[in-house]
């Protein structure tokens, strides 16, 4: 199964995502697309022998509409079957996501439904929260709301800061998209096959 990675930023799950779609693993990384030029993870893709590709908001801006074309150009170009949102700081309108249902996620870094959006671990922490973390779900329209299909949990300490919160759930996060993505494509699969 084809798979892209959209991002925006550093692209530390994008990694994990690559590193772990080798071998004998249902799905491949076949594109990294950015909505940034911006965007170190770019860099890092190529290293690893991956396509990346930038379409960037910034030129198509407010033609939203005309951005998503572009993206879902690049996505049938490379004959994408999944896209999984690692970083991406864009919201994707409904048409895109409509055209995508079930064949969407993302990786959110709270307890969703808690704290949907940005600024999750600071919210956290002042919320007095003891437990913060991660989740894997589908992308609907609505912000965050998709399918949960997993979570990964952190102990908040006492004394923390967002900063070092945010660092403790990305070690989650690497241990957990890939696992979750792994399985969503073998049941797709088998589903396929039946
Ligand atoms: C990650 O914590 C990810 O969960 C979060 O941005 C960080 C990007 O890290 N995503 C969101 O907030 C999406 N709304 P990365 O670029 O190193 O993977």
């Amino acid at each position: 199964m084809n798979v892209a990675i959209l991002i925006s930023g550093s692209g530390s799950n994008m990694l994990s995502l690559i590193d772990d779609m080798t071998g004998p693993h249902p799905g491949r990384v076949r594109l990294v697309l950015s909505n940034t030029p911006k965007a170190a993870g770019i860099s890092k893709a190529v290293a690893r022998g991956i396509t990346a590709k930038v379409v960037d908001y910034q030129t198509y801006k407010p033609n939203i509409s005309a951005f998503e074309q572009a993206l879902q150009n690049q996505l049938e170009a490379h004959k994408i079957d999944l896209i999984c949102l690692a970083g991406f700081m864009h919201i994707l309108g409904s048409n895109f996501i409509a055209s995508w249902k079930g064949r969407i996620l993302n990786i959110h870094p709270s307890l969703l439904p808690k704290y949907k959006g940005l600024d999750t671990h600071q919210r956290a922490i002042d919320a007095g929260d003891y437990i913060a973390g991660c989740t894997v779900h589908e992308v609907v329209t609505e912000l965050d709301s998709g399918r949960i299909l997993a979570q990964g949990y952190v102990n908040i300490l006492p004394d923390e800061d967002a900063l070092s919160l945010a660092a403790r759930v990305l070690v989650q996060e690497h241990l957990l998209y890939p696992k979750v993505v792994r399985e969503f494509i073998d049941n797709l699969l088998n589903k396929i096959s039946q």
